[in-house]
């Protein structure tokens, strides 16, 4: 298995985090939780950056920091060192207040628990975003019937949680996820809690998203299923980014090797 270092970040075009192509660009991340009688580093000085169409996956044991990271470069949680750029913006430039319209904008979460009302419909948990953030309870409607569409979903739209499977349920989250039109997605064990049939499933559904719709996502996991079926996988341990594997990173490396063989090529016969 191909495993890059964590130093090396290896895709030459991430400039640095204002000047970038990269949707997420985050440098020495700190994070330490103080409980008051314990203190734990739960990140320790993370890398991290995602390109735009990219599907990466993060992976690593337990307590490793994983949620921690998606918690904190989504900007959901503080930081206690470190800088975070979203889309080129600085995080910690941002007011409470622009951090959060930015991430009802531009970013979607799915969540292991579905986090759906039981007593609304597929339809009205999908909507109920837009009509908190103000839109009109037409369009959120037309735009909810959209999303659960693009998920395969709009048979179901009047179906009550109870009333669907689970593949079907964290389809309605990513549909909710999705109605906003968000440019990144992060997805903390999206599958953790389906049968591995149904975990492929949606795996399924948010690598179609990502190819055809050029939807970001990053998706934190255990199965290496999953992981297997991302661009790049991120791995973690111990609240560090320890290297990374997939087939991006083993694709980027081939490139690297086959220009160099190259370059010795024509050094060669220029003799
Ligand atoms: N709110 C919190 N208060 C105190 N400590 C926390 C808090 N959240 C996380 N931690 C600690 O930070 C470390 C990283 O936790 P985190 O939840 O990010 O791990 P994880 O990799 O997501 O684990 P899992 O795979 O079990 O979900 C752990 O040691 C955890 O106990
Ligand atoms: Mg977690």
């Amino acid at each position: 298995m191909f495993l890059r270092g964590s130093k090396d970040k290896g895709i030459p075009s991430f400039g640095d985090g204002a000047n970038t192509n990269a949707i997420i660009y985050a440098s020495q991340v700190v994070k330490t939780y103080d409980t008051g009688t314990s203190k734990v580093q739960a990140l320790k000085g993370v890398d991290f950056a995602v390109q735009r169409g990219e599907l990466v996956g993060v992976m690593g044991p337990s307590g490793c920091g994983k949620t921690t990271l998606l918690n904190c470069l989504s900007g959901l949680d503080g930081v206690d060192g470190g800088q975070i750029w979203l889309e080129g913006k600085d995080l910690a430039k941002m007011s409470d207040k622009e951090r959060t319209t930015y991430r009802a904008r531009r970013m979607g979460f799915i969540f292991q628990v579905y986090n759906l009302l039981p007593v609304l419909s597929a339809v009205e948990n999908v909507e109920l975003p837009l009509l908190v953030s103000g839109v009109g309870s037409k369009e959120a409607r037309t735009r909810s019937i959209a999303a659960l569409e693009r998920v395969g979903l709009d048979q179901w739209a009047k179906h009550r949680p109870a009333e669907l499977s689970g593949g079907q349920r964290q389809r309605v989250t990513i549909a909710r996820a999705l109605v906003n039109n968000p440019a990144l997605i992060w997805a903390d064990e999206p599958t953790g809690a389906l049968d591995s049939k149904t975990a492929n499933e949606i795996m399924g559904l948010l690598r179609e998203l990502n190819e055809r719709e050029g939807l970001t996502c990053v998706i934190v996991t255990h199965d290496p299923g999953i992981g297997d079926r991302c661009d790049r996988v991120v791995r973690m341990r111990d609240g560090s980014v320890v290297g990374e594997t997939g087939p991006r990173v083993i694709a980027e490396a081939e490139a690297i090797a086959a220009a160099a063989a190259a370059a010795q090529r024509e050094l060669v016969a220029s003799r």
